[in-house]
């Protein structure tokens, strides 16, 4: 049976906004924040602390991270590659981490400069690290349901990658697919495998919506008891390392679904579509929300 309760992991701030050209001004990544702190989401990714050389759209990490404001209830996890971006996040103030790995030894190259390996040695320090601190850490997995350079990724793989950073102590595994090519069979494979290894409630999925599929595919990962689904106001997303792929599902397509399904999300659809409209007009973009669209059209 499907969960009653669904938590949203809201990556519009920083899977949404990475990829965006134009740089977005500080002050309104900070605004576009704090709105979607009021919607009754719980957990809002803030931001990267990543090489600006690699990613210039979060160069503000910090001035991001001090400049929210915390509203009690709400978790504001950051990306941290390594020790490096660890350390800057704690000194801005963050209490929540990711790292990010990946399923695909091509992409883990061209992503974060090295192999899924040497990866995993920079997150056991990071989450060790962490750990000390009391600061949760999340894991992705990037390529779970294919890679842009190498085409298909076995659900073996997923599992292995999954394993690691799970044995490694993070508190949830979040399975991306990161270019949005998965279908609800490859999505049931991959799960089936990697169910075997890691508990349904330490599970996540993050799915991209390149081919149509993400809500399919997040219905899929539901039924086979997940219960965390990433997503992305408007649709907005893609990863700089990962050509072609678009935007994430979006929020209130999603939030749409679970309300229909009868389920529990603890979110204001009608306060997610403003502050959608909100990062939409402020950077010049026509959301890729269909809920959001036919509601704004009624
Ligand atoms: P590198 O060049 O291999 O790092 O980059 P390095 O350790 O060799 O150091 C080289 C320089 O980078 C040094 O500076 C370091 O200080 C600096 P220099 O001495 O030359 O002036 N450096 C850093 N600067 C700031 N923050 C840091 C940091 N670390 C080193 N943390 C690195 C390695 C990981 C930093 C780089 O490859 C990088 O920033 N990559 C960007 C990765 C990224 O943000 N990708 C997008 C997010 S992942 C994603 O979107 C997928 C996801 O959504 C799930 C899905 O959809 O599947 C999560
Ligand atoms: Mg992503």
């Amino acid at each position: 049976g499907l969960p009653e309760f669904v938590k949203i992991v809201e990556v519009g701030p920083r899977d949404g906004l990475q990829n965006e050209k134009v740089i977005v001004p500080t002050d309104i990544k900070i605004e576009f924040i704090n709105r979607l702190s009021q919607t009754g989401l719980s957990v809002i990714e803030v931001t990267s602390f990543v090489s600006s050389r690699w990613v210039p759209q979060m160069a503000d990490h910090t001035e991001v991270m001090k400049g929210i404001r915390q509203y009690p209830g709400v978790r504001y996890p950051v990306l941290t590659p390594n020790l490096q971006g660890f350390q800057r996040a704690v000194a801005a103030g963050a209490t929540e981490i990711s790292v990010f790995g990946a399923a695909s030894e091509s992409f883990s190259k061209k992503n974060i400069n090295c192999s899924i390996e040497e990866s995993m040695g920079k997150f056991e320090e990071v989450v060790k690290s962490a750990r000390h601190m009391n600061i949760p850490a999340r894991g992705y997995v990037s390529c779970a349901l294919g890679c842009p350079y190498e085409g298909s990724i076995t659900p073996q793989k997923v599992t292995e990658v999954s394993k690691r950073l799970y044995g490694m102590g993070c508190y949830e595994i979040s399975l991306g697919d990161t270019i949005g090519v998965g279908t609800p069979g490859s999505m049931k494979r991959m799960l089936e495998s990697v169910m075997k290894e890691i508990p349904p409630g330490a599970l996540a999925v993050h799915c991209h919506d390149t081919y149509g599929q993400a809500l399919a595919n997040i219905l899929t990962a539901l039924q086979m008891g997940i219960n965390v689904v990433d997503s992305a106001v408007s649709g907005l997303g893609g990863c700089p390392y990962a050509k072609g792929a678009s935007g994430n599902v979006a929020t209130e397509d999603l939030i749409y679904m679970l309300h229909g399904l009868g389920l529990n999300t603890g979110v204001n659809l009608h306060k997610v579509m403003e502050a959608g409209d909100f990062i939409c007009k402020a950077v010049n973009k026509t959301t890729n929300s269909k809920v959001a669209q036919a509601s704004f059209n009624a």
